[in-house]
């Protein structure tokens, strides 16, 4: 009985490890579809090298960000609070906001209805990912 559970407890530490650094892994092929999917963002978003607020905040460095924290961008204060109640964005919280963007931030200044497909809203963070949005210094 005593080995079996070493072995699981082994197994969970390994799995927690792994998990921070699979996020920083580029599926390459995942985020070329994503560009296909950010065409829908590029209105009001930029990304990535000399990327600034449009309509929308630019997006460097979104991955690891409090929402709503981005200086010299005027934000909804629902976006703002949210931020403050510990709103941070990350795969999971960046996934359930393009969803339904006013579902995940009711009154969001966000005017976008959502993607609906989940396959859409992986590619896009993978887009994101490989565009600048873990690059904290943009
Ligand atoms: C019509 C314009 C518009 C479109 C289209 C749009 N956004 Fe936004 N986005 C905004 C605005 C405005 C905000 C600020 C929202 C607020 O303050 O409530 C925002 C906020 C965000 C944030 C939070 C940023 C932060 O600093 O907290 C993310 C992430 C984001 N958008 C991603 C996307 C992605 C990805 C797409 C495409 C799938 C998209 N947006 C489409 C206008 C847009």
């Amino acid at each position: 009985m005593e080995m079996p559970r070493k072995l699981l407890a082994a197994g969970a530490l390994a799995l927690l490890a792994a998990g921070p650094a699979v996020a920083q892994e580029i599926d390459e092929a995942l985020a070329a579809e994503g560009e296909r999917v950010w065409r829908q963002c590029q209105a009001c978003h930029q990304i990535g090298e000399g990327a600034q607020n449009r309509v929308g905040p630019h997006l460097n460095g979104v991955i690891g960000r409090q929402a709503g924290s981005l200086e010299g961008f005027r934000y909804s204060n629902a976006m703002v609070e949210a931020g403050e109640e510990g709103l941070v964005w990350d795969e999971p919280t960046l996934e359930d906001y393009l969803e339904n963007p006013r579902a995940k931030v009711p009154g969001t200044s966000m005017a976008f209805a959502g993607l609906r497909q989940e396959q859409q809203r992986d590619a896009v963070v993978e887009y994101i990912k490989a565009s600048g949005g873990l690059d904290n210094d943009g």
